[in-house]
């Protein structure tokens, strides 16, 4: 059994990693709301103390990435910060501030998203931070240490939230969270590193 911080844990994608956890002890965290710790993951400091407060962790499964929407024409560059420090740098910084507190042999597995393989309207940055963080884990993990290791899960829309996102996706076929929740498994409980895992239908 591994301990393993699952970030996000409340939202609809951590849940569906959840279901991929089964076997381990898993330590909720987020930004609100009922879970073992509250974290900010565009904030340095939040991470350190998170990563300080748990202690000895073997891995690390962050389902965090804020977005915003709109047209590349109509987007500010306070929402492309936005969702940069969120999705991205928030992903990379779990990284390299974990990499010094995580377990020998860990692993994180981040999050991205197929929109960066399937565009659709809106969803620019979303998609320009996905393919920002599936180069960053496969480049990254040609430099982790003490075994560690680093894949991404790039899912595509879960049917938990189709309801939400079906509108704008015409021509998507939803998958199960427990299928996505498969993949964060894969991550943890496997020994593949770099990989970008796509679960699409
Ligand atoms: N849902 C899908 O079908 C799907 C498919 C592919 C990829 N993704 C990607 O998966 C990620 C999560 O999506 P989701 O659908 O799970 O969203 P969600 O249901 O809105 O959940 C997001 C969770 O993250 C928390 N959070 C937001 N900003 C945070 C921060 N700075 N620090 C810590 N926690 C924070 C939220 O907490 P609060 O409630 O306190 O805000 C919430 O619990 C996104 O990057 C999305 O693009 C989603």
């Amino acid at each position: 059994m591994k301990t393993v911080i699952l970030i996000g844990a409340l939202g609809k994608m951590g849940q569906a990693a959840l279901t991929g956890l089964g076997n381990h002890k898993v330590i909720t965290a987020g930004r609100s709301g009922d879970v073992d710790h509250i974290v900010d993951i565009t904030n340095e400091q939040s991470i350190s103390a998170l990563y300080e407060a748990v202690g000895h962790f073997d891995a690390v499964v962050n389902t965090v990435g804020f977005c915003e929407y709109a047209t590349f024409a109509e987007m500010t560059e306070v929402q492309w910060m936005t969702t940069v420090m969120s999705k991205m740098m928030g992903q990379i910084n779990l990284v390299r501030i974990g990499q010094k507190y995580i377990a020998d042999s860990g692993s994180f597995t981040l999050v991205s998203g197929i929109l960066n393989t399937k565009p659709i309207p809106f969803a620019i940055a979303d998609a320009t931070t996905s393919g920002a963080i599936d180069t960053f884990v496969k480049i990254v993990s040609l430099e982790m240490q003490r075994n560690t290791r680093i894949n991404v899960v790039n899912p595509t829309v879960l049917a938990e939230a189709w309801d939400v996102y079906g509108e704008m996706m015409p021509g998507f076929q939803p998958v199960p969270g427990t299928l996505v929740g498969k993949a964060f498994e894969r991550s943890v409980d496997g020994f593949i590193n770099g990989e970008v895992i796509f679960v699409d239908a």
